[in-house]
C-alpha cells in the first residue's frame, strides 16, 4: 500500500501500470467536452431529421446541452512554478518568457544563442523581478534532452511548467538538402521533445502536479511539397502530443496542450529560408508571435488539449484536411512555393534588446 503522502499518481508509476490504476475515461477534460458535443449534436440532428423533434425543441437542446458543458469545463487551473521554455532566445518562446514572467513564475531559458539568451533574461529580470537561468544547449544532437534535464538537476531546479517550443524548418527540394539535415530537424523536432516530456513528466508524476505545452504549427496537418520535412516531423509532433493529453489522464494534475500556430513573423521565417515562399510573403497571414503565445498560454491555463493561434490558422486546416488529396498537395506546394525576387517577407526581430524596450 502507498503511504498517506504519496500522490496518486505516484502509485501509477510505482505500480508500473498507470493506465489501469483509475478510470480515466470519465473525466470532463477538453477531449471528453468536444466528443460529448458532437454526440448531442450529432443525436440531436438526427432526432430533427426523423421528426421526433421540431427545430425550436433541437435549438434548444443544443443551447442546453452544449453551452453549459463547454463554457464550465474543463475548469481553468493556471500554472504554477517554475516554467522552462526551449527556444527561449527568440520569436514565439522569448514572447512565452514574457507572458509567464509578467505573472511572476521563475524562467529556465534554453537555446544555443547565449547572448540573445541572456538579453532575455535581463529582459526579464529588469520588467518583472523573476528569477531567470540560462542554459546553452544544441538541442539537435542525440542525448541532448538527458543533458539538459541533467543540467537543470545540477542547478537544483525543479520544473513545473514544460514549454516544447524549439523547432526548425527547411523551405527546399529534400533531394538538394544535407542528409544530416533531416537527422538534426526530426531530433530538434521531435525526438528531443518526447524525451524531455519524458523525463520532465516523471518528476512532475512524482509531486502530482505539471504542465506541458508542445507547439507544433499548423503544418502538422499539410504534407508540404517544398517544406516536406519540417512539416512531417510537426505531424508526428502533433500526434505524440494529442495523444498524449489523453495518457496523462492517468496522472492526475498533469495537463498538455497542443499550440498549433500558422506562420509568425519570427526568425523562423529567415532561419529556414522561407522568405521568398508565397505563405510567408504574401499570404497576408503571417501572425504576430507575441499573440501566437498568448493564445497558447490561455489553451494550457484552460487545460484545453488543442488550440490553433488564429481562426486563420484553424480555417486553413479545415480546410486542407477536407481538400481531395491531389487538391491538398497541389495548393500546398503553391503556398511554398518561392516567388523568386517579386516579393520577401519583411525582416523578422532579431534583436531581443529591441523587445525588452517596449516592455
Ligand atoms: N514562425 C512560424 O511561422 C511558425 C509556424 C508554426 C509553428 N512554428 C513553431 O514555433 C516554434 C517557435 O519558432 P519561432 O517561430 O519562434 O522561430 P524562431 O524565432 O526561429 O525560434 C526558434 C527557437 O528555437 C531555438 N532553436 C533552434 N534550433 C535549436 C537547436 N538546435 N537547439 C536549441 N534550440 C534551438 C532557437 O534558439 P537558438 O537560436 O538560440 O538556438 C530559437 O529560440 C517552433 O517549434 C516552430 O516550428 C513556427
Amino acid at each position: 500500500m502507498p503511504s498517506k503522502s504519496e500522490k496518486p499518481s505516484q502509485e501509477a508509476i510505482v505500480k508500473g501500470n498507470a493506465a489501469s490504476f483509475k478510470p480515466t475515461y470519465l473525466v470532463l477534460d477538453s477531449i471528453n467536452v468536444d466528443l460529448l458535443s458532437i454526440t448531442i449534436l450529432v443525436a440531436t440532428g438526427l432526432a430533427y431529421l426523423f421528426h421526433y423533434i421540431d427545430a425550436k425543441l433541437a435549438l434548444g437542446a443544443l443551447a442546453l446541452g452544449i453551452l453549459p458543458l463547454r463554457l464550465i469545463f474543463p475548469r481553468a487551473r493556471p500554472p504554477r512554478g517554475t516554467v522552462l521554455i526551449t527556444g527561449a532566445s527568440s520569436g514565439v518562446g522569448a514572447e512565452f518568457s514574457y507572458i509567464f514572467a509578467e505573472r511572476g513564475h521563475d524562467l529556465i531559458l534554453v537555446g544555443r544563442n547565449q547572448d540573445q539568451l541572456d538579453v532575455v533574461r535581463e529582459n526579464v529580470q529588469r520588467r518583472y523581478q523573476v528569477r531567470a537561468d540560462t542554459i546553452s544547449i544544441d538541442l539537435s544532437v542525440q542525448g541532448a534532452a538527458r543533458e539538459l534535464y541533467n543540467q537543470v538537476n545540477e542547478k537544483e531546479r525543479s520544473v513545473s511548467v514544460l514549454v516544447n517550443n524549439a523547432g526548425l524548418g527547411a523551405a527546399g527540394d529534400p533531394m538538394e538538402q544535407d542528409v544530416e539535415l533531416a537527422e538534426r530537424m526530426v531530433t530538434l523536432n521531435c525526438i528531443t521533445p518526447v524525451q524531455l516530456a519524458r523525463l520532465f513528466g516523471d518528476d512532475m508524476i512524482k509531486r502530482g502536479e505539471g504542465w506541458m505545452l508542445h507547439v507544433t504549427s499548423v503544418g502538422a496537418w499539410i504534407a508540404s511539397p517544398g517544406q516536406n520535412i519540417y512539416h512531417s516531423s510537426k505531424h508526428f509532433l502533433r500526434a505524440f502530443s494529442e495523444a498524449l493529453t489523453l495518457e496523462l489522464r492517468a496522472y492526475p494534475g498533469i495537463t498538455n496542450t497542443n499550440l498549433m500556430p500558422g506562420p509568425a513573423h519570427t526568425q523562423f521565417i529567415t532561419r529556414s529560408h522561407a522568405e521568398e515562399t508565397f505563405m510567408m510573403a504574401a499570404s497576408g497571414a503571417v501572425e504576430d508571435p507575441k499573440r501566437v503565445a498568448q493564445v497558447g498560454y490561455m489553451a494550457l491555463c484552460n487545460r484545453k488539449a488543442s488550440v490553433f493561434s488564429s481562426w486563420n490558422a484553424a480555417g486553413t486546416t479545415m480546410l486542407f484536411r477536407f481538400l481531395p488529396r491531389s487538391v491538398h498537395l497541389t495548393l500546398a506546394s503553391l503556398l511554398n512555393a518561392p516567388l523568386r525576387g517579386v516579393r520577401r517577407a519583411s525582416e523578422p526581430l532579431a534583436e531581443q534588446r529591441v523587445r525588452g524596450e517596449e516592455l
